[in-house]
């Protein structure tokens, strides 16, 4: 690269510089959604700071409690909720949260417009182990009147209602990945700084690829059409890389080409992740990345949430590949 395109790239702009630079392509942008994007990023450096350090305090470990899905909460896992609502509710943009470790949805400020939906931990059973985990995020524009109390209408619209969403990774380096609907940008956490810096600017995932990750330990649990199609991966010669964070799946594949799958088996008839804050966050993702997400038969994004907690079938990433899944069905 010569002086000029060097000096010209935006690779290397922080994330508030960045935010801030879009929000003035907007005419009639209030700044609040930059806000929020800046408390998110703002939760997750904290919550890198603690995973970082969890070898060495007494943050690892089951807590002793259950989600309301009946899974054992990490103490990490609880950690984090309490500081993305903190970081949320002390920010002032959002009325209320939807979050994998709260039953219900929790209010915090009703004068605000917007909803998020996260899982503030992913990959829980890689947390001890100094595996790559992540948090995932969605935000949605609030439907019922401000002022009001926040409904479930406001936290269950589908996947096309939102307005940003992301994930933060938390890997060999820490990255915060986000869409607005107009691309998809990712940001490196640089630590001597303590900012995110644009690191891989309008990420477009290849068409298809030979990566598939699933958890194939279950292949007996999943319906023939999966297991047709996982025989038909080793045929190609396919790699198999399954981390078993999602977040760090669904990145790796992005990247390199590949296809996450999480079918229904036959103890969980509508497969484990969770529509609200998994799936549509990372479909809003792949889509605009030039992948694709489904959940066997229609797009995530178009799919109506009736629960907070709901499940779905997850077939997400290079958009060949999860057309190929789709023809196994
Ligand atoms: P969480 O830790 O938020 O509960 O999510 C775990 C999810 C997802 O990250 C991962 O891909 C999947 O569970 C792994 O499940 P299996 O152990 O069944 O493969
Ligand atoms: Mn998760
Ligand atoms: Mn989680």
């Amino acid at each position: 690269m010569n002086k000029e395109t060097l000096i010209g790239s935006s690779i290397g702009t922080t994330l508030d510089r960045f935010i801030n630079a879009k929000q003035s392509e907007f005419p009639f942008a209030t700044g609040e959604l930059s806000q929020l994007l800046r408390d998110i990023a703002l939760a997750g450096k904290i919550i890198n700071l603690e995973i970082n350090k969890s070898g060495l305090l007494d943050i690892t470990g089951a807590i002793g409690t259950t989600n309301v899905q009946g899974e054992a909460q990490q103490k990490l896992d609880v950690i984090a909720n309490v500081r993305f609502i903190r970081a949320l509710r002390n920010g002032g943009q959002v009325c209320a949260i939807v979050s994998e470790e709260d039953d219900e949805i929790v209010e915090i400020n009703k004068n605000s417009n917007y909803v998020v939906a996260m899982d503030p931990l992913d990959g829980s059973s890689n947390i001890d182990v100094n595996v790559s985990i992540g948090t995932i995020f969605s935000i949605y524009r609030r439907i019922s009147p401000i002022g009001e109390h926040v409904t479930k209408e406001d936290v269950l619209q589908n996947g096309d209602k939102q307005v940003a969403a992301g994930y933060i990774l938390y890997g060999s380096s820490t990255m915060m990945v986000y869409t607005t609907g107009h691309g998809v940008n990712g940001f490196t956490h640089e630590p001597s700084l303590g900012e995110f810096v644009l690191s891989h600017d309008n990420i477009k995932s290849p068409e298809t690829g030979t990566i598939y990750s699933v958890n194939e330990g279950s292949y007996y649990s999943f319906e023939p059409g999966v297991r047709n199609y996982i025989e038909y991966c080793k045929e190609q010669r396919y790699s198999a890389r399954y981390i078993g964070s999602l977040v760090s799946d669904f990145h790796r594949n992005m990247f390199k080409g590949g296809v996450y799958i999480y079918p229904r088996t036959d103890k969980s008839l509508n497969g484990k992740l969770r529509l609200v804050y998994e799936c549509n966050a990372l479909a809003f993702i792949a889509e605009q990345s030039g992948g694709m997400a489904t959940d066997g038969e229609r797009r995530i994004m178009e799919l109506d949430p009736l629960e907070l907690h709901q499940r779905s079938q997850l077939f997400i990433g290079s958009k060949e590949m999860v057309k190929k899944v789709m023809s196994f069905l």
